[in-house]
């Protein structure tokens, strides 16, 4: 399975500043966890060529982007490194990457419906699940939460509805439009929901561990970030061994749900293992 070209639909506008720091952004692209869910889900249901998840799978990796290019300002984490480079407010400024998460958002639903090789009912469910997923109930809603509970210890309960919204939705909207690009049955909907939904718990989990267990050059960010604004965590709750069984159960319960897809689950779930077993 081929990764999705994210610059099969170029963005640009007319203030070439703009363009420049967009550029800057987007050929730094990470490791393309979430537009390569969206393909492994598509394939495992669908026999078709792959052109139909294609938009799907490049709008979520843009606004998973955009939010990474907010997360770093000031206001918000006040980080310097992504993705091994200097972030976009640190080499342009502010403003800039304000206007960048916007316009990337706005671009990624732009493509889901000016995409004519989907059905209109198809780019409506799509940009229903995804805008849904970046919105109060999800991301942003997710990060608002995140950003109130530093410096506070937070119950178990809480962390993980933070970690639902902020990070586990995004990545269940990656795995369900998949399977929607593939005219999922309801059972496969549901059986999908299941898994994404732990996997998406397992990635922040894996976030949190790699925070404290690793440094900021093998993680392309800074690293040890979560101790200094005294954030609750998985490994401040769980400890470090008990935050590492916790990720490995929820693979393993992720895992489960892809039984009955035999053999066709394989790239979701290497991509599900990837997700949790990672170095960075
Ligand atoms: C980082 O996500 C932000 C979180 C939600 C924890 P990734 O680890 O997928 O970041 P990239 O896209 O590879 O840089
Ligand atoms: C950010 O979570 C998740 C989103 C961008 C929605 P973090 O703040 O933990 O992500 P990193 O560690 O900076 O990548
Ligand atoms: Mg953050
Ligand atoms: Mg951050
Ligand atoms: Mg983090």
């Amino acid at each position: 399975m081929n990764d999705v070209n994210l610059s099969a639909t170029p963005l640009y506008c007319d203030d070439p500043r703009l363009t420049a720091a967009l550029q800057y952004v987007l050929e730094n692209s990470g490791k393309r966890l979430r537009s390569r869910l969206v393909m492994a889900s598509f394939r495992m249901l669908s026999e078709e060529a792959e052109d139909s998840a294609t938009s799907a799978a490049t709008a979520i990796e843009w606004l998973h982007t955009y939010s990474l290019v907010h997360d770093d300002l000031p206001a918000m984490d006040n980080d310097e490194l992504r993705r091994g480079k200097p972030t976009v407010h640190t080499v342009y400024d502010d403003a800039t990457a304000i206007l960048i998460g916007d316009g990337l958002q706005a671009a990624a639903f732009a493509l889901i419906a000016e995409d004519d090789r989907l059905s209109t009912d198809t780019r409506l469910k799509l940009i229903t699940l995804v805008s849904n997923a970046v919105g109060f109930k999800g991301m942003v809603g997710g990060q608002a939460l995140d950003m109130a509970a530093e410096g506070r210890a937070s119950s178990f309960d809480q962390l993980r509805l933070i970690h639902e919204q902020k990070t586990g939705a995004l990545i269940r909207a990656a795995v369900l439009s998949g399977a929607v690009c593939a005219n999922a049955t309801e059972q496969d909907m549901q059986r999908l929901d299941e898994f994404a939904g732990t996997i998406g718990l397992a990635f922040q989990v894996a976030d949190d561990i790699l925070d404290v267990t690793q440094n900021s050059a093998t993680l392309g960010k800074t690293a040890g970030k979560d101790i200094a604004v005294e954030k609750s965590t998985y490994v401040s709750c769980l400890g470090l061994k008990g935050a590492q069984d916790e990720a490995e159960k929820l693979l393993a319960n992720a895992l489960a749900c892809l039984e009955p897809y035999g053999s066709r689950a394989k790239p979701l779930l290497d991509l599900a293992i990837a997700m949790v077993r990672r170095e960075h």
